[in-house]
């Protein structure tokens, strides 16, 4: 696997290759991210991942310091699990100078839910992907749906300032008990990991009510919300959404569960995409 640490470095070695599939991560690899390098190897000639922890999408109070780290261990399982390339820029690298030209991607979408709770935070998303994208200048890229709403947002920039780039998105990669897996995870403790899987069964729970043909969509997030919170989550939003925009939903239309909620000092995120009955 080659390592470049330099825009120039990358461009150098990319040259030779005619469409790069690329997976961007902030690192702390686990079996989620190896199955973005997998299913990116046969999209491209040669398959690119980047390892940036990028300040710009971290609130002031979140945890861009104590971010884990893993360096090692990262580029060991990206070899094994068959990447070519890896970017890994420091700071200076990727931002020589103040990141002051951004992208701010369309309020409808950005603001709402984790933009929401996390102001600016894709705003600081999608300037890092645009960068890394120019950098890479893939011709594709995957993502995990896992972060749906970041997922969306990617496709829409794409698609506004028509970069030739196909986005693919990736089913979520789970533990056994469905724990979606997540680099934040590893701040959990046994008794918080053993809790934690019941953020993907609240999830379930309100798909099962819109099959069992329950249409009070507010009442099936307020149960959710009650159940996590008797639980001793902090819940910042369960809730039902249409799956095209993610704005409120009508009857009938295919939805998506969304959750973000704080189990002790570790806030996770997840979703489920549901087929709703016909209306
Ligand atoms: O999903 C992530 O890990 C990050 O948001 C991304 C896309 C690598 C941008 O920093």
């Amino acid at each position: 696997m080659y390592i470049a640490h330099t825009i120039a470095e990358l461009r150098d070695h990319l040259a030779a290759y005619k469409r790069p599939a690329f997976v961007p991560t902030m690192g702390n690899l686990h079996d989620g991210h190896l199955a973005l390098i997998k299913q990116a190897r046969p999209l491209g000639d040669v398959t690119v991942a980047s390892i940036f922890v990028n300040r710009l999408q971290f609130l002031p109070h979140e945890d861009f310091d104590t971010y884990p780290r893993t360096w090692d261990s990262d580029c060991e399982k990206l070899r094994a699990a068959g990447c070519d390339v890896l970017f890994a820029p420091d700071e200076k690298a990727l931002y020589p100078e103040p990141q002051t030209c951004k992208v701010h991607p369309d309020p409808a979408l950005a603001d709402i839910l984790e933009g929401h709770f996390r102001p600016g935070f894709f705003v600081g998303v999608c300037t890092v992907v645009m960068k890394l994208f120019t950098c890479v200048q893939p011709r594709v890229a995957v993502f995990g749906k896992k972060d749906y709403q970041q997922l969306m947002m990617i496709r829409h920039m794409v698609r506004q300032f028509a970069l030739p780039i196909d986005i693919v998105g990736s089913e979520t990669f789970r533990a056994d008990d469905g724990l979606a897996l997540s680099s934040r995870n590893g701040y959990l403790s046994e008794t918080e990991r053993a809790e934690a899987v019941q953020l993907s069964k609240a999830l379930k729970a309100m798909a099962e009510a819109v099959h069992s043909g329950e249409r009070d969509l507010a009442a099936i997030e307020a149960r959710a919300m009650q159940t996590l919170t008797q639980r001793g989550w902090q819940p910042d939003y369960l809730v039902l959404r249409r799956r095209a925009d993610l704005q409120a939903a009508s009857p009938g239309e295919p939805l998506v569960a969304l959750a973000a909620a704080r189990l002790g000092g570790t806030r996770l995120i997840d979703n489920l995409e549901i087929d709703t009955p016909a209306s």
